[in-house]
C-alpha cells in the first residue's frame, strides 16, 4: 500500500518530497528523477531550492511533451522545466531530457522507444514525482490507458485540455491535442514514486487512485501496483479518503528507521 501523507499545506508538502529527493542524492549524487510539470510539484522545486544542494550530476527526465507547439513555446514542457526546475536547481541541461525534443511530427512513432531506451542508458528513474489529473492521469495517461503502457504518442481528454488552458490564457482551443507520455509501465519502473495533490479538484480523482480497484478507467490506481509509493496531499485532495485516520496514524508512528 501506498504511504499517504496528509500535510496542512502546500509548503509542508513540498518539503517532505524535497527532502525525499535530498536523502536520494545524498546517497547518490547522479540520481536520475522523473518530472512532473504543471502546477503541483512548484512548492517541491522551492523546497529543493531552499535546501541548497548539489545537483549538478542529477539527471532528469520529463514525464510528458506537447506535441506541435512551436520550438521554444513557453508552456512546451522543455520550457518550463528548463524555467522551473533546471535554472532555479542548478541541473545540467544535458542530463535533462523530454520527449520527442526535436522531432519532426512525421518521425514521432519512434519518440516513444528512443526515449525508452534514453531512461535505460540513463539507468532508470530512481524517484519519479507525479501531479494527477481531474481525470485520474499520471503523466498524459488517459483514462484506458494500458497498465503495461510504455512512452507513446496520446489525445489529450477534453477536461485536462480545460484545466491547461490557464496556461494557454485561457483559450482551449491553444492547448495542443496529442502528447507524448512516459506510459504507465514505464513509470512503474521508477525506484520511487512520489504523487503530490492540492486541492478539492483533486479529491476524487486521489481516493480513486489510492483506495479504488486497479483499473485503466483511473489511470493512476497502478500506483498501487509499486512497492515504494508517497502520495502527499493537502486536507482538501485528502478529504475523500476513507482511511484518512489511518494514514494519519500510520505516518505520525512511523518507525524511527523507516523517516526518509
Ligand atoms: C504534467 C503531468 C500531468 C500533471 C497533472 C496535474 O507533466 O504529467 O499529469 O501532473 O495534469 O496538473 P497540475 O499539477 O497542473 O494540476
Amino acid at each position: 500500500m501506498a504511504e499517504v501523507v496528509i500535510v496542512p499545506d502546500q509548503a509542508t508538502g513540498g518539503d517532505i518530497a524535497a527532502r525525499r529527493i535530498a536523502s536520494l542524492v545524498h546517497a547518490k549524487p547522479d540520481a536520475v528523477l522523473g518530472l512532473a510539470t504543471g502546477s503541483t510539484p512548484l512548492p517541491v522545486w522551492s523546497a529543493l531550492v531552499a535546501l541548497r544542494l548539489d545537483l549538478a550530476r542529477v539527471g532528469g527526465f520529463a514525464l510528458d511533451e506537447y506535441i506541435g507547439l512551436p520550438e521554444g513555446h513557453p508552456e512546451s514542457y522543455r520550457a518550463v522545466i528548463t524555467r522551473e526546475v533546471v535554472e532555479p536547481l542548478g541541473l545540467d541541461p544535458a542530463l535533462v531530457h523530454v520527449p520527442a525534443e526535436g522531432l519532426s511530427a512525421n518521425a514521432l512513432a519512434g519518440a516513444g522507444e528512443a526515449y525508452e531506451a534514453a531512461i535505460r542508458a540513463a539507468g532508470g528513474v530512481d524517484l519519479q514525482i507525479l501531479g494527477i489529473g481531474r481525470t485520474g492521469h499520471i503523466g498524459f495517461n488517459e483514462p484506458g490507458s494500458s497498465l503495461a503502457s510504455l512512452t507513446r504518442v496520446k489525445t489529450l481528454a477534453q477536461w485536462t485540455r480545460e484545466d491547461n488552458a490557464r496556461f494557454f490564457d485561457g483559450d482551449v482551443a491553444r492547448v495542443p491535442q496529442h502528447c507524448v507520455t512516459q506510459g504507465l509501465g514505464t513509470i512503474l519502473r521508477a525506484g520511487q514514486l512520489v504523487l503530490l495533490a492540492w486541492g478539492e479538484s483533486k479529491a476524487e480523482a486521489v481516493a480513486a487512485a489510492v483506495e479504488g480497484p486497479v483499473t485503466a478507467s483511473v489511470p493512476a490506481s497502478v500506483i498501487q501496483l509499486h512497492r515504494d509509493v508517497t502520495v502527499i496531499v493537502d486536507e482538501a485532495a485528502g478529504s475523500r479518503l476513507r482511511y484518512a485516520d489511518y494514514y494519519r496514524q500510520a505516518w505520525d508512528q512511523r518507525p524511527e528507521w523507516d523517516r526518509r
